[in-house]
């Protein structure tokens, strides 16, 4: 299968231009031997190229140009598939964008076209190559620190783990995972996830439940987070507990439950966020929105989890006007080198900007996509990157902390 991959990046700081005819001379050989055509676009400071192939060639070159430390924020910006060549008649060919005016150039490179692609701008491809040879779209290229240039570093003393409260709650636990602002080094919240009495998975106990006790078994196992909440001594912080939506719907007077148990807990609803996940399937919309007047005008919080995972996102969004959304982590997961992920993200952040909602990513497990993340605007992060989850306890925070000049170097030996 014919795969046309397209991506941009940024040219490192050692790399003279003059040594790229040389590497396009080597590149266009090498390709040939391999079935793989295309352009690579050159603007002084970013690189953009289009390879197009047989499907695992493309991706094995793909895979060595990104690790090239020739340059560095590598981003895909398109993987499609094609029935014919753009640029079929040359293994690799190299247009610096500073020699001519931008007109000049993109005629010269639709020149090169093949066949009926020639001139043809509905072309997702080609109007990616358009877009950067007229430089559209610059103010979205972040550029990020290498991954070594922050260390994690973790609060020194672990909070110890509280009591077990309630004998009747055996079958499962609470993990504790904080919502943080890394660079004000401020926790912002605590969120508890359900977990079975060992910290595993609770699948085990949902399982022995039936449709119906589910939504109230969701609705009870609050009463235990809340008290570890309390005993851990949450002080000023909130606290986040996921429900699934149709707890709301199915369980009678679950807000009141809700209230009874956090003011029984010497908490007060103001700190309590209710994160619900968009991928539970909301019917009764009628009585599922009276239950979010309830929650709001309780005191409580609303938050949609896992946003961008589920069908209803954006629908749930507009119904139900929550005070944050929590991106998921599958959306989060390499969005440094990825351009579709990053257009998501920055649609989001724009919405959610337009309508005063704070954004949150969660899943964060690399330096790199916490980096893309903040240049992008985001401040509030949650993940392994700077925190394991912990059972009935609250975990340790790894601050990132910026290497001096000396750091790096040691780093580098
Ligand atoms: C911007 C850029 C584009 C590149 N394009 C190609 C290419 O199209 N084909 C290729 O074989 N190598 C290309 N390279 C070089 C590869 O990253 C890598 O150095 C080369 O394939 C290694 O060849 P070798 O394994 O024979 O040493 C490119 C490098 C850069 C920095």
């Amino acid at each position: 299968m014919l795969l046309t991959l397209v991506y941009r990046s940024h040219v490192s700081e050692h790399v003279q231009s003059a040594s790229l005819a040389g590497l396009v001379t080597q590149a266009s050989f090498k390709n040939e031997l391999s079935g793989i055509t295309g352009i690579l676009l050159f603007d002084g400071t970013h690189f953009f190229q289009l390879l197009e192939g047989p499907e695992d060639a493309v991706d094995a070159l793909y895979y060595t140009i990104s690790q090239d430390r020739r340059h560095h924020n590598v981003v895909e910006l398109m993987r499609d598939y094609a029935h014919s060549r753009r640029f079929g008649n040359v293994g690799m060919e190299l247009f610096d964008l500073r020699s001519h005016h931008e007109d000049v150039v993109l005629q010269a490179v639709l020149d090169k076209g093949t066949s009926k692609y020639q001139l043809t701008y509905d072309d997702r491809a080609l109007q990616f190559l358009c877009t950067f040879v007229q430089a559209r779209e610059k103010e979205n290229y972040l550029e990020i620190l290498p991954a070594g240039t922050w260390s994690f570093l973790p609060e020194e003393q672990p909070e110890a783990e509280v009591e077990f409260i309630f004998p009747e709650m055996q079958d499962y636990s609470f993990a504790f995972q904080p919502i943080i602002d890394p660079l004000s080094r401020e926790i912002i919240s605590y969120e508890a996830t359900l977990r079975g009495p060992d910290g595993g998975s609770p699948m085990g106990y949902f399982s022995k439940l039936s449709r119906m006790t589910i939504y109230e078994a969701d609705l009870k196992s609050k009463k235990l987070a809340f008290a570890l909440a309390n005993q851990m001594g949450l002080n000023s912080k909130t606290l986040t507990v996921k429900l699934l939506p149709m707890t709301l719907v199915m369980v009678p007077g679950a807000v009141e439950f809700l209230i009874q148990e956090i003011t029984a807990n010497g908490l007060v609803p103001e700190q309590i966020v209710v994160a619900i996940t968009e991928n539970g399937v909301i019917t009764r919309e009628d009585k599922f929105n009276a239950a979010m007047k309830q929650l709001k005008a309780s005191g409580m919080r609303l938050a949609i989890d896992d946003f961008g995972a589920g069908s209803a996102g954006l629908l749930l969004l507009t119904q139900c006007q929550p005070d944050s959304i929590m991106i998921d982590r599958n959306i989060i997961c390499d969005v440094h080198t990825s351009g579709p992920k990053q257009a998501v993200v920055q649609a989001i952040i724009r919405f959610c900007s337009s309508l005063e909602i704070s954004v949150i990513a969660t899943g964060v497990e690399k330096p790199e996509e916490w980096m893309w993340l903040d240049a992008a605007g985001i401040c509030n992060f949650q993940g392994e990157l700077f925190t394991t989850p912990r059972v009935n306890a609250l975990p340790l925070v790894a601050w990132p902390e910026i290497l001096q000049e000396d750091q790096l170097l040691n780093q580098n030996f």
